[in-house]
């Protein structure tokens, strides 16, 4: 009979909190309650650890016990707490001594044969864990590696709870795998596959530069998917902060690589037309899993054939785009996963998709308009860069001309991310970011002369004022990239001729 403590991690969103898990062995009518506001997972975890323990071949103290996880107000989900539970009913009750693991964080589910099982959001739980001073981890075996990749702690695993109890008894050790360096993966398709389409090529460096979302248009086959999928490859590699954020979301997500490696290279996440709201922007029960919007977190979010998207599902995105997060509500309050991506979307221009484009377009004007009109609206307002593209020209696949490959243009838009950020000061990162009242601002406001074109083409009623900011957007991009300080006249037309789409 007795009492005894350890420690846990509570995941809300990316942030963790590290809980204590006591436990209260006293004499009385064998039971088991668990407190501190459990969801559903949690209260089944009472017949999973006592299956696990006992099939360990420890013994469960047949005693009125009473397990409670701290603070009571913090919500706590998942099986994640097994682990920890178990070992805390076991040092109150059974006398294991609990010594070489004082202070320890313990994550893991317990299988009924005492296996401890992998959980999802090890890398945020181990770094909140870190954060709050802890100096050991005991991750389940297959989370070992995403945990190592958290500083200042030191982290050891366990295949089972037995294993445990066994370490705790002396007689046993904890798992210390070698993880092997895998090295970090990045994107194998370089932009130099892309033949022809000029066009293309240049509005995915632009994106780039300028963190532009962007929307192409053309037949099927003129490349678009091949484009976008390519945009990670030209982005800057993300540093450590961002890697960190990024990994954590797929962490919690269960996307992370089985090598568990830190995501170093923009993700690209490109979910199907069909997809749902919660597939899109997150949920699910227990801890809600953050969706593809977060998984494209300081990456691309690529929506393929977007006008075949679910209009209330591309309304989802519009407020995350915005904020930068996403506000999961939920019974028991909310969850904030963060998504600041950059929005790729490619359609055909016409229901009937065929190769030659508008030539061989057989679709009455009504049809095609009605299928435009799918493709405007509040998510179309925000991307910079509307174009269209052409089929691609069988001189161009036959051709040896030389095209210039990704690493050559990611060096580009590096220096030009860089000029931006610069300029911008505390005001935005990117082009992309900037608000339309600092391009007005008399610092950074353009001659009469540079930005005739647009003038011309508003006073005409044939561009927006929206349009009107986003093609100075653009226009500091395309000087960005060229390495000039400011834009000029034919900057601003590049610009003002790469939003050239125009409902037919
Ligand atoms: N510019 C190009 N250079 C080389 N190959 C190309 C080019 N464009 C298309 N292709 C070839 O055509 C295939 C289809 O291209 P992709 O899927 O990118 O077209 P798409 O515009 O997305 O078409 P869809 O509208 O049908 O989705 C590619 O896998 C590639 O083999
Ligand atoms: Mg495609
Ligand atoms: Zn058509």
């Amino acid at each position: 009979m007795g009492y005894a403590r350890v420690y846990s991690v509570a995941l809300h969103g990316v942030a963790g909190e590290v809980i204590v898990v006591e436990a209260d062995v006293a004499p009385g009518l064998p039971s088991l309650v668990v407190s501190g506001l459990p969801d559903a997972a949690l209260s089944e975890a009472r017949d999973r650890v006592r299956a696990a323990v006992q099939n360990s071949g420890a013994y469960w103290p047949q005693a009125r016990i009473t397990v409670n996880l701290l603070p009571a107000h913090v919500r706590k989900h998942g099986s994640g707490f097994d682990t920890a539970v178990a070992i805390a009913v076991l040092a109150a009750g059974a006398e294991l001594p609990i010594g070489r693991l004082k202070g320890a964080v313990i994550l893991g589910e317990l299988g009924l044969d005492g296996t401890v099982r992998p959980v999802r959001g090890v890398l945020p739980a181990v770094l909140a864990a870190s954060r709050a001073g802890k100096e050991l981890a005991l991750v389940p075996l297959a989370n070992v590696t995403e945990a190592r990749l958290v500083p200042d702690i030191e982290v050891r695993a366990t295949d089972s709870l037995g294993r445990i109890i066994g370490y705790l008894h002396g007689v046993q050790n904890l798992l210390d795998p070698v993880s092997e360096r895998v090295p970090e993966t990045s994107s194998t398709l370089d932009l130099a596959d892309v033949l022809g389409q000029e066009r293309g090529r240049r509005v995915i460096e632009l994106a780039a530069a300028g963190r532009h979302h962007i929307a192409m248009f053309g037949p099927p086959g003129a490349g678009k998917t091949m484009l976008a999928a390519r945009l990670p490859g030209v982005l800057p590699p993300l540093d450590d902060e961002e890697a960190i954020e990024v990994t954590a979301l797929h962490s919690i997500a269960g996307t992370l690589a089985p090598s568990g490696t830190l995501v170093r290279q923009a993700p690209l996440q490109a979910p199907h037309h069909t997809a749902s709201v919660a597939a899109l922007v997150g949920g699910g029960p227990g801890l809600a899993k953050p969706g593809a919007i977060s998984l494209a977190h300081h990456g691309v979010l690529f929506l393929d054939e977007c006008a075949e998207f679910a209009s209330g599902v591309l309304d989802s995105l519009r407020q995350p785009l915005e904020q930068g997060q996403v506000r999961l509500r939920r019974a028991y309050g909310e969850t904030v996963y963060p998504a600041r991506t950059q929005l790729v979307m490619a359609a055909n221009p016409c229901p009937c998709a065929r190769p030659g484009g508008r030539q061989t377009c057989q679709c009455p004007s009504i049809v095609r308009r009605r299928y435009q009109a799918r493709l405007s609206g509040p998510l179309m307002d925000r991307v910079d860069l509307q174009v269209d593209l052409d089929p691609v020209r069988s001189a161009a696949l036959l051709g040896t001309e030389h095209v210039e490959p990704s690493s050559v243009i990611a060096k580009r838009v590096l220096e030009a991310r860089g000029a931006a950020a610069a300029r911008w000061g505390r005001s935005a990162k990117t082009n992309g970011d900037v608000p339309a009242s600092m391009l007005r601002d008399g610092r950074f406001r353009l001659s009469r002369s540079v930005l005739r074109p647009l003038t011309i083409e508003m006073d005409r009623g044939r561009l927006s004022a929206r349009g009107f900011e986003r093609s100075m957007r653009v226009a500091w991009t395309i000087a960005d990239l060229d390495g000039r300080i400011r834009p000029e006249a034919a900057d601003v037309r590049e610009a003002l001729e790469l939003r050239s789409r125009t409902v037919r």
